[in-house]
């Protein structure tokens, strides 16, 4: 059985322009204020990581400042250490995240620390942002496979998931970072780690590198799992495989589910003018399927 409804949790604005060419702070709230419009309610907006590693998300703090911000919608950022904790709370964000990995080599390429050095780092923005009152999502990277080590075991993803869990995050979102995944093995790898962490607590968060990715969706909804990340126009890249495409497009995944009955609340046409817009900023044309087939 399906679930009724799902939650979408949109992250073109932060996982999707992180990879693209850089656009204006302008571009990025025009886009996550369209994305509100749509219905969307829950949007990634913001990313206070080093401007060394990552130039694309270097004026976070003014987007955050800057959006109007509709009722009902949730604002967050990732926040990797206590510094950047300080930066998202003082720009106003609603939410933050913690992000780990399930691989070694990638934890260390991505946040410079090793996978025990990430969770220590990590227990005092956890603690921090809770007395803020602020939620604290966790991300695991590499749940289906390493551009480096190529596979990884469930029961690692399952033992990164349950001590991030245990540690206060309200939700763990399982990314399939490179997009490599098929639909059997995401969803063994679900069942796993929903064996440690109640499956309502879980989210999906596939690239559709492979183009697996509603697929990968498909096989797992079934299990219960009902929150699902995703980027408006397939916005993204991937650092790791050249000429890849980024997450699954919004537009695509919403499309598929209201074709299967589920709600989600999002209006499909004016997502897709918001993907086409942000799509136009950046010189591109949509990475959304469903976007181009009803673009008049
Ligand atoms: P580090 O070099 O080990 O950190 O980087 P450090 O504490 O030694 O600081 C070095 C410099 O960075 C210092 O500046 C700090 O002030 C500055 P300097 O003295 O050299 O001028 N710094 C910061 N500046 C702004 N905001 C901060 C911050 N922290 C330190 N928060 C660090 C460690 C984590 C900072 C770095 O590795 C980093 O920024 N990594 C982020 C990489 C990233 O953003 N990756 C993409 C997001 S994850 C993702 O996309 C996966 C996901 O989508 C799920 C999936 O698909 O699997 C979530
Ligand atoms: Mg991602």
């Amino acid at each position: 059985m399906y679930p009724k409804q799902v939650s979408i949790f949109e992250v073109g604005a932060r996982d999707g322009l992180q990879n693209e060419q850089p656009v204006t702070c302008q571009n990025k709230i025009i886009l996550i204020e369209d994305l509100a419009k749509a219905g969307i309610k829950r949007i990634e907006a913001a990313s206070f990581v080093s401007p060394k590693w990552v130039p694309q998300m270097a004026d976070s703090g003014d987007v955050l400042r800057n959006i109007f911000r509709q009722t009902g919608v949730t604002y967050s950022a990732l926040t990797p250490n206590l510094k950047g904790l300080e930066l998202a709370l003082d720009a106003g964000a609603d939410e933050v995240a913690i992000f780990g990995a399930a691989s070694e080599t990638f934890s260390q390429r991505n946040i410079n620390c090793s996978i025990d050095e990430s969770i220590e780092r990590f227990a005092p923005v956890i603690e921090r942002a809770i007395t803020a009152n602020i939620p604290v999502r966790g991300y695991v990277s590499c749940v289906l496979g390493c551009p480096y080590e190529g596979d990884i075991s469930t029961s690692e993803v399952a033992r990164v998931s349950e001590i991030l869990y245990k540690m206060g995050c309200y939700e763990i979102s399982l990314g399939d970072t490179i997009g490599v995944g098929t639909p059997t093995h995401s969803r063994k790898m679900l069942e796993a780690v929903a064996d440690k962490v109640p499956v309502d607590k879980l989210a999906l968060h596939f690239h559709d590198t492979y183009g697996q990715a509603l697929a990968n969706i498909l096989a797992c909804l079934e299990t219960g799992v009902s929150v699902i990340d995703s980027s408006v126009a397939g916005l993204g890249g991937c650092p790791y495989a050249k000429g890849a495409s980024g997450n699954l497009a919004t537009e695509d995944l919403v499309y598929m589910l209201h074709g299967l009955g589920i709600e989600t609340g999002i209006d499909l046409p004016l997502l897709a003018q918001a993907g086409n817009k942000i799509s136009q900023a950046l010189g591109r044309t949509s990475g959304s399927k469903v976007a181009l087939a009803i673009t008049p």
